[in-house]
């Protein structure tokens, strides 16, 4: 396993003996007001391999007799609430943290049935004891601020469905994921961009992840992420997260690269990569953003006046996610239709580089979320670390570890392999 001594991945060892102490201290404290027993057990299927699971299947299961809660590795069918599916479709379900929320339980499947098909997670059965599903609500979100992301990068993307577009995004410079997000979350966040702009504001907002939940969960989208991690490896950084609100009109971002400052050649890996979300149907008529296939191949920006071949614009529907990295080239299109298109900007750069907002890392954020949302923050690097014994050696091992799987994977990927 490569994670952290805070963190564990899900289902592991690790996983297991947190999930153990939790339920025996949380139970040993609410025993007066459990009405009986209660038991709960789960099996999820296509588990990466690195796990070493009997035929790639994770299992657990918990059992409250009325006096003492027993937890152990094996499913179990004579439980009350059986859980079952595909391992990462549950991962992600495992990375949301604040279930209790009203709506929240709600919200988290809807996603994970957006990404991985409606069965992709199956409940059976349920707890009659509110105070027993309290307990279970409070266990997932315990364990979903310390679950990792499957850190194996093949086998994740196959079970998402994105091998395919990673090569093309290696081919193109970008890729495109179309209805990364449900509609209904789509309006959420559009809603969200509206309530924090200011009228001065109108043109761009930074900062964007601190103002409200919506961000927090979106900044984290597992498609996205697995894009990112293709692209600038494991412990990539939010350099900014950005709102653009704009009417009709030209577009007023001329073709440029987001490689400011960088020497040419541009290096043959990628430095930096934006993911735009579309808020609403995005038509040619809507002043998309355009961009130029390849010409990250060529590894400069474009010249004063150089022209462009093969410019596209990118039509996607609302939801969807365009992912352009590598300095492709790029600009803002024309807008011909009425109304306002509101986008959101997520640039993330390789995690050695420093970035364009400063980090404002907030525990009780880190504490709502999963650890994902603390990497991009930088808290799983060594960069910006000291103590008085002197440099993050811990995080300096781990993250080499995992950039050095993430990237191994990555070839397996590009080779066709996954
Ligand atoms: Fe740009």
């Amino acid at each position: 396993m490569i994670t952290l001594p805070h963190h564990c991945e899900f289902l592991s060892d690790a996983w297991l003996q947190e999930t153990k102490n939790f339920l025996e201290r949380e139970v040993a404290v609410r025993k007066d007001r459990l009405t009986g027993s209660f038991s709960v057990s789960e099996r999820f299927g296509d588990a990466p391999p690195h796990m070493k699971f009997a035929d790639n299947v994770a299992a657990w299961r918990m059992r409250f007799d009325g006096e003492t809660v027993s937890v152990s590795r094996d499913f179990d069918d004579r439980v009350d609430q059986i859980v079952e599916g595909d391992y990462q479709a549950a991962l992600t379900a495992a990375q949301c943290v604040g279930i209790l929320a009203p709506g929240a339980t709600e919200a988290m499947l809807r996603d994970v049935a957006a990404m991985f098909g409606k069965d992709a997670i199956r409940v059976k059965g349920k707890l009659e004891d509110g105070q027993a599903r309290e307990i279970m609500a409070l266990l997932h979100d315990h364990m979903g601020r310390r679950t990792v992301e499957n850190p194996d990068l093949a086998h994740r993307a196959a079970r998402q469905g994105l091998s395919g577009k990673i090569r093309e995004m290696e081919e193109q410079g970008f890729t495109i994921l179309e209805h990364a997000i449900a509609p209904e979350f789509a309006d959420e966040v559009r809603a969200a961009t509206l309530r924090a702009l200011l009228p001065h504001q109108s043109v761009s907002m930074n900062w964007m992840l601190y103002h409200g939940r919506e961000f927090e969960r979106l900044v984290q989208n597992p498609l996205l992420m697995t894009l990112i991690d293709a692209s600038l490896g494991r412990g990539a950084v939010i350099a900014s997260l950005s709102s653009i609100k704009r009417g009709p009109g030209p577009g007023f971002i001329p073709m440029h690269t987001d490689y400011a400052h960088v020497p040419e050649p541009y290096p043959e890996f990628a430095l930096t990569g934006v993911g735009v979300w579309a808020l609403e149907d995005w038509r040619v008529e809507s002043g998309p953003t355009w961009l130029v296939p390849g010409s990250h191949k060529m590894r400069r920006p474009p010249r004063p006046g150089e022209g462009h071949n093969g410019a596209v614009p990118i039509e996607m529907p609302k939801g969807s996610v365009v992912f352009f990295t590598h300095g492709v080239w790029h600009w803002q299109g024309d807008r011909t239709e009425p109304g306002d298109r509101i986008t959101l900007h997520m640039h993330f750069n390789r995690g050695i580089l420093r970035s364009l907002e400063p980090k404002k890392v907030d525990v009780q954020m880190l504490h709502r979320n999963a650890p994902r949302l603390g990497e991009m923050l930088g808290e799983d690097d060594w960069f910006d670390k000291m103590s008085a014994s002197g440099r993050d050696h811990v995080r300096f091992a781990y993250m080499q570890q995992l950039l050095a799987f993430n990237e191994q994977q990555k070839k397996q990927i590009l080779a066709g392999a996954a």
